[in-house]
């Protein structure tokens, strides 16, 4: 297998190095370091960070090939920087069973572009009546360790109650879509102020809340490990406080969007800023900020939601929630959360902040942990496998639809310019990005 030398690399923003990559894996981490025969990148003042995990990507196949495949889904995942995905369950057939769990992880494997992780069904057709079949689908040869209903809430209290038990015998984890369908029947928003000017129809906050609650309780009741997904709601940053503090095993995550993005956008009327949960406000993005940065939500999830053009370039009630974020959500995360004085002074003024370290804990180390992805989530250090990343903490980046790899079209960040681009990315040792552009 080749060699690579990245030369100048600054691991988590150190000082620069040379890493040498040899048959897969970091072989030495030294200024000077090198291997005969190999290729030599530049990486000077580059960042190196452990190769990023997404606990929330819909890849739509099987099904929904017209918006996202595997392959085109993956592919945009290597170009933000991902090595692991965790492609949700809501395809069509549904993956509730192991036979597609084993479909998806094979094609993620033939792609070749990230490790894609399948996440299984909790209930059978997401339907919320009986339980699918978790054990065969953490037995196959996908193995899986993450089951969600995502896109709807296990709503039944007695079945998130066996859910719970059933994954806790081979430490599972059920990832709740938080959303109390009886308080949003109908609903196109956040429900507020700016639903009541436009006359769309609210979500409330207390939709999500009770049911995380709800869920904190249970999950204590049972002790089994409960992941929240996509937390948007100051409230449920409270409930996640205090349960946390009672040493109960859950984890949460926060999206990009919900750290950059306000309902206000809806004013536009433009779908493309309906998503489930909705955009909420001032107060809730700053309550979630504070709150990645002090550790109460764990991880950032993109909830990558690819959707068509006849889907989404709609009238606003009749289009589908959910927006793409794979190739932008490192960006927006340097601009919301990072230090500005480790980006030349590029990201927005405000007290949550995190260092190199921080975003590397949040958006792989930690999921790769939840996720139970071994390979992943670890800097780059003699012995480890060479998955990472290179980022470009100087570049600006204005979002492009035309560059958008995913075979959707739904950014909600078009004519943005946002800190930070992914260079390369390595995938157990071979470049699955270069110089900003996919290798396959
Ligand atoms: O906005 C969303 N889109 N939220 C979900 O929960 C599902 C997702 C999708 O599948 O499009
Ligand atoms: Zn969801």
């Amino acid at each position: 297998m080749s060699s690579f030398v990245l030369t100048g690399a600054r691991i988590l923003g150190a000082a620069k190095t040379d890493i040498v990559i040899t048959d897969g894996v970091v072989a030495e981490v030294a200024p000077g370091a090198s291997a005969p025969g190999a290729t030599r990148i530049d990486a000077d003042g580059l960042v190196a960070l452990p190769g990023l995990v997404d606990l929330h990507t819909h890849l739509r196949e099987p099904g929904r090939e017209d918006a996202e495949t595997v392959e085109s889904g993956s592919r945009a995942a290597a170009l933000g920087g991902y090595t692991a995905v965790c492609a949700m369950a809501n395809t069509d057939p549904v993956a509730d069973t192991a036979g597609v769990v084993e479909q998806v992880y094979r094609l993620g494997r033939d792609a070749g572009l990230a490790h894609v992780q399948p996440i299984g069904a909790v209930t059978v057709g997401l339907a919320g009546e009986r339980l699918a079949e978790l054990g065969a689908m953490a037995d196959s040869a996908a193995a899986v360790r993450i089951f969600s209903d995502d896109g709807h809430c296990v709503s039944d209290p007695r079945l998130m109650r066996r859910a719970l038990e059933y994954v806790k015998a081979f430490d599972g984890v059920i990832a709740q879509h938080a959303e109390e369908p009886r308080l949003t029947a109908g609903a196109q928003m956040h429900e507020g102020e700016w639903s009541a000017r436009l006359g769309l129809t609210g979500w409330p906050a207390v939709a999500e809340e009770a049911i995380i609650a709800r869920d904190v309780l249970l999950a204590e009741h049972v002790g089994a490990r409960l992941h929240i997904c996509h937390v948007s709601t100051a409230g449920s940053v409270e409930i996640l406080r205090w349960a946390k503090a009672r040493g109960i095993r859950v984890t949460a995550e926060v999206t990009p969007h919900h750290l950059l993005l306000t309902d206000a956008l809806a004013e536009s009327y433009d779908p493309v800023f309906k998503v489930n949960p909705p955009l909420r406000t001032d107060a809730d993005v700053a309550a979630l900020r504070a709150a990645l940065a002090d550790g109460v939500v764990d991880v950032v999830a993109t909830d990558h939601a690819p959707h068509t053009v006849e889907d989404k370039e709609c009238e606003w009630p009749y289009a589908r929630p959910g927006m793409l974020g794979l190739q932008t959500a490192l960006p927006v995360v340097l601009h919301t959360m990072l230090d500005p004085a480790l980006l030349d002074g590029g990201g927005e003024p405000g007290p949550a902040r995190l260092d190199w370290d921080g975003v590397a804990e949040r958006m792989s180390r930690r999921p790769a942990r939840i996720a139970g992805l071994a390979g992943h989530g670890r800097d780059p250090a003699p012995g480890v496998p060479a998955n990472l990343t290179l980022v470009d903490p100087a570049a600006r980046v204005t979002v492009d639809g035309g560059e958008i790899a995913s075979r959707s079209r739904n950014t909600p960040y078009a004519g943005r310019t946002l800190p930070g681009r992914v260079v390369a990315t390595f995938l157990a040792g071979a470049p699955t990005v270069l110089d900003g552009k996919a290798q396959r």
